[in-house]
């Protein structure tokens, strides 16, 4: 009982609001790269922004989304950076460990970028703006914007541990996975040997062999007075990431680290009739099924298709499906809609399971509602995220390759009749709810104290200002070595010399 109490208060308790702002400020968003997903997180942050009556001007790749009169967004239209065109199962196979995409697509946004009037306009502008805040993933093109500007970098994917290194925090690869490998806790001493590898080599290619170099050679042509790209970025004064404690790794934060995780989450909000109805008729509950907004269903391969349609059949529960086409044959049991409210569907007491493609912001919002999972991650960080989702009790992850209608049907039965998955996802929503403030309110906080300190510089770590050298004290370590061996060198020639004199001392 008191547990049930406790959800019902906790979003309630939890959305005290912060006192107003000292004046209207001006915030530059830029994200001329990004996901639907990532974009849901930035509209959070500006919406709460513009509604404390801040003017927020947004530069993305998408169409504009938001009627609020303090935010104004111009789409620049580059076709390399549509999302929706992409058919990502088509490279499954090779997409699955890529975490970028190749650069000669930055190369050809970086060429056309500058070129686009408003965009033009709105660097020359730039200045009168009181910060700029723009997405740590692959989004170098715009630091040329933040020169001489305070800013603040949103990590949509989550804790990155090369963003976190920019910042003078480099995260221990004992514990902590770089970004491609999937291993438990505790790792072993090869898996570690490995992780610090992976971690090395992930972060030189983007940085010093792939992305960044062919971003900075465009750059140069159209800004040839400004420091490189990798020197920009250090000048952070504030991230937010989107991670939390209760979801992810515990790490040690700088004070200009602050967790935002699931600031997108929210209660539900009541459902479209039609499917309001069809979730409170179901005799024995509703399955939820989504792959997320980048894997349009139009692509969704036909076998892969298929053996969930034949799983759906062998199921009592009603099957709730977003999914942009339509499907002949389809069973009573399955309703299928273009676009779904995710949020007002997982919050709803008669949903059982949610099949998710494992992308962060379904995962943050399924335990947020409290919903186990069946992951079917396809690629990207997906893998990793179903792996943690399985590991922490929360549901099954099968792999797409794997996929067969009994396992689908004995997964979903297994999730929905053993209730230590609902137990399990139901506690770390509870902890995730337990907090001071909502994580929205944190940010926007974060975001009005850069402001104020104009840039922050009392957040700045010591650290973020050493090479790497210096940073792992590799030039004392060189020095402490060569004074050893010296030491030794002379102390063994010293030693010869008074042996030698000893001899001849002795044949005399
Ligand atoms: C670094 O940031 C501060 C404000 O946060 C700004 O005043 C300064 O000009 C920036 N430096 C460079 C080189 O961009």
């Amino acid at each position: 009982m008191r547990f049930v109490v406790l959800m019902a208060l906790l979003p309630i308790l939890s959305s005290a609001s912060l006192p107003p702002p000292e004046e209207s400020y001006k915030i530059l968003f830029l994200l001329p790269y990004t996901t639907r997903s990532h974009r849901i997180l930035h509209m959070t942050l500006a919406t709460k922004l513009a509604d404390r009556g801040h003017q927020i001007t947004m530069l993305t790749n998408q169409a504009p989304s938001s009627k609020h009169p303090n935010i104004y967004e111009f789409t620049h239209g580059i076709r390399e950076t549509d999302f929706d065109s992409v058919n990502c199962f088509e490279f499954l196979e090779e997409m699955e460990e890529a975490l970028v995409p190749p650069a000669f697509i930055f190369e050809a946004f970086a060429k056309k970028l500058y070129q686009i009037q408003e965009v033009k306009d709105i660097y020359n502008k730039r200045k009168e703006f009181d910060v700029i805040v723009l997405d740590s993933y692959m989004n170098d093109v715009v630091y040329p914007f933040v020169h001489e500007m305070p800013f603040i970098v949103v990590c949509g994917i989550g804790m990155e541990p090369m963003h976190s290194a920019v910042m003078g925090n480099v995260l221990n690869p004992a514990y902590t996975p770089s970004m491609q490998y999937l291993r438990n806790h505790p790792m072993s001493l090869i898996q570690r040997a490995v992780n610090i590898f992976r971690s090395i080599q992930f972060g030189f290619i983007y940085k010093h062999w792939e992305t960044v170099p062919v971003v900075q050679k465009e750059i140069n042509k159209h800004f040839p007075d400004l420091p490189p790209i990798l020197e920009l970025e250090k000048n952070v004064s504030l991230s937010l990431i989107n991670s939390h404690y209760s979801l992810d790794m515990t790490q040690p934060l700088l004070p200009s680290q602050i967790e935002v995780g699931a600031m997108h989450c929210r209660p539900g909000k009541p459902l479209p009739k039609d499917v309001a109805l069809w979730i409170e008729e179901a005799e024995h509950g509703v399955i939820y099924f989504s792959l997320g907004s980048v894997h349009r269903g139009e692509f969704v391969p036909a076998n892969y298709r298929n053996i969930m349609i034949e799983a759906f059949t062998q199921m009592k529960q009603r099957v709730i499906w977003k999914f942009e086409k339509e499907v002949e044959g389809l069973p009573d049991n399955v309703l299928i809609r273009k676009w779904l409210p995710q949020q007002d569907i997982l919050a709803h007491p008669k949903v059982k399971v949610f099949i998710t493609h494992g992308g962060l912001l379904s995962s943050q919002e399924t335990i947020y509602h409290s919903k186990p999972v069946l992951a079917i991650p396809l690629f990207f960080d997906q893998p990793k995220v179903a792996a943690k989702l399985q590991r922490a009790g929360f549901g099954i992850a099968i792999k797409l390759k794997e996929l067969t209608v009994p396992l689908v049907v004995d997964s979903l039965n297994e999730i929905i009749n053993n209730p230590k998955y609902a137990k399990a996802v139901g506690q770390a929503s509870l902890s995730l709810r337990d907090q001071k403030e909502t994580p929205t309110d944190r940010a926007v906080w974060w975001t009005e104290y850069v402001i104020r300190h104009r840039g922050a510089p009392a957040l700045r770590s010591p650290g973020a200002d050493l090479s790497w050298v210096e940073y792992l004290c590799l030039d004392v370590l060189v020095v402490v070595h060569v004074g050893i061996f010296t030491l030794f060198w002379v102390s063994k020639k010293l030693l010869a010399l008074a042996c030698r004199a000893n001899k001849k001392k002795k044949t005399e």
